[in-house]
């Protein structure tokens, strides 16, 4: 490359490496994200910015948010010490493999799974040894553990329920995980909330186990950008290092803190996203040419006999955006329905059907 161009000193393996992209699609129905399709309670915004408005803004948050620390620890049961917030749980995921992984170093990772992972460790020049999951999306625990191993992998980042499948490693899974490899286990549960599997139970045993999670899916506050980190303490610690200060704006802490201490008042959006998961699997099932695959987070993956960008696009005009998954590993086929609520999901089923009559999906390829 030319001394004068601007790429000029860039890191190899960042020119290498495609950008997370999505475009921004608008749309009446919103199925692309896996959102909450219910909003942050009315009255608690309402609280929240009662309280962010008494707050000076001209000073910065804290340092570390200790009272949101606090109330973590208190919601999960886990140590303060061992407990992190985050600008979203992306930001965690980033600081976690910052501080594990380099140039040269190796990252496990099953796939199809969410793509930051591996945009993370091939941003910071580790190289990435993916172990696909089984045909019918479970997941390939003896695969996993011995490629991990094999490969003397320093972490294997499990995504549970996995994003876009909707797979679950159940505790048994997990626990393998933690006896066979030696290395970290970093598993991401930013859906555990529609699922209740996971690895927490772990943490106190296994000193080698990070979890993420999110105030993003079932808390309704992506927009806000809050995730939290559970570990060991002294790994926390480590692992914090790798953290910007003042990374969550004190609006969002605020926002947090306020979800917590109402966390009944979000049962009901996820007890509804529960329900509707379970009719519109039913009702996905019922269409002529889809294979639905089993899931336990707020989303399915579907398989369909034509081209999955046709269906996509069809949709679109008809004000339904979903999420185009055809260009992840083994997912040639595929699109991603997000849960939304009730009318969105009987406008997503009817377009749908439609959409695949029309384009000819008749042969019934069966279910899960
Ligand atoms: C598997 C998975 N992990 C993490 C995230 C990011 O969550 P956050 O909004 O907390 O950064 C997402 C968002 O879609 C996700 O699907």
């Amino acid at each position: 490359m030319k001394k004068n161009s601007p790429l000029y000193g860039v890191k190899p393996e960042v020119l290498k490496s495609p950008a997370y992209t999505l475009r921004a699609y608008e749309a009446e129905v919103k199925l692309n994200q896996n959102e909450n399709p219910f909003d942050f309670p009315e009255d608690l915004k309402e609280e929240t910015f009662r309280r962010y408005k008494e707050r000076r803004w001209s000073v910065y948050p804290d340092f570390v948010p200790d009272s949101l620390r606090f109330s973590l620890a208190k919601f999960t049961g886990w140590h303060k010490d061992g407990v992190l917030v985050g600008n979203g749980s992306n930001e965690l995921l980033q600081a976690a493999l910052m501080v594990m992984v380099g140039k040269g170093s190796q990252v496990a990772i099953p796939y199809p799974t969410f793509t930051v992972y591996k945009l993370i460790a091939n941003i910071l020049g580790a190289k990435v040894v993916g172990i696909p999951l089984n045909p019918d999306m479970t997941y390939n625990v003896d695969e996993l553990v011995s490629k991990a191993n094999e490969s003397r992998a320093r972490v294997i980042v499990v995504n549970n329920p996995n994003n876009p499948t909707g797979s679950v490693l159940n505790k048994e899974g997990i626990l393998q995980l933690l006896e066979k490899f030696s290395g970290f286990v970093l598993l991401d549960e930013a859906y555990y909330e529609f699922c209740g599997c996971s690895g927490f139970e772990f943490l106190e045993r296994y000193p080698r186990l990070i979890i993420t999670r999110t105030f993003s899916k079932a808390m309704g506050m992506a927009g806000l950008r809050v995730g939290y980190l559970l570990a060991h303490p002294d790994l926390a610690t480590q692992i914090s290092k790798a953290k910007l200060p003042y990374n969550v704006n004190q609006f969002s802490l605020t926002a947090a803190e306020v979800a917590l201490e109402n966390l009944e008042r979000f049962q009901p959006a996820i007890q509804s996203i529960l329900e509707e998961r379970e009719r519109l699997g039913k009702e996905l099932n019922g269409i002529p040419g889809i294979r639905v695959y089993p899931t336990q987070a707020n989303f399915f993956l579907v398989e369909i006999p034509v081209e999955p960008r046709t269906i996509f696009d069809d949709l679109y005009r008809h004000g339904i955006l979903i999420r185009d998954v055809s260009s992840y590993p083994m997912l040639s086929k595929c699109l991603r329905i997000s849960v939304g609520k009730r009318e969105e999901n009987d406008r997503l089923i009817s377009a749908l059907r439609t959409g695949l009559e029309n384009a000819g999906a008749g042969a019934v390829h069966g279910t899960l």
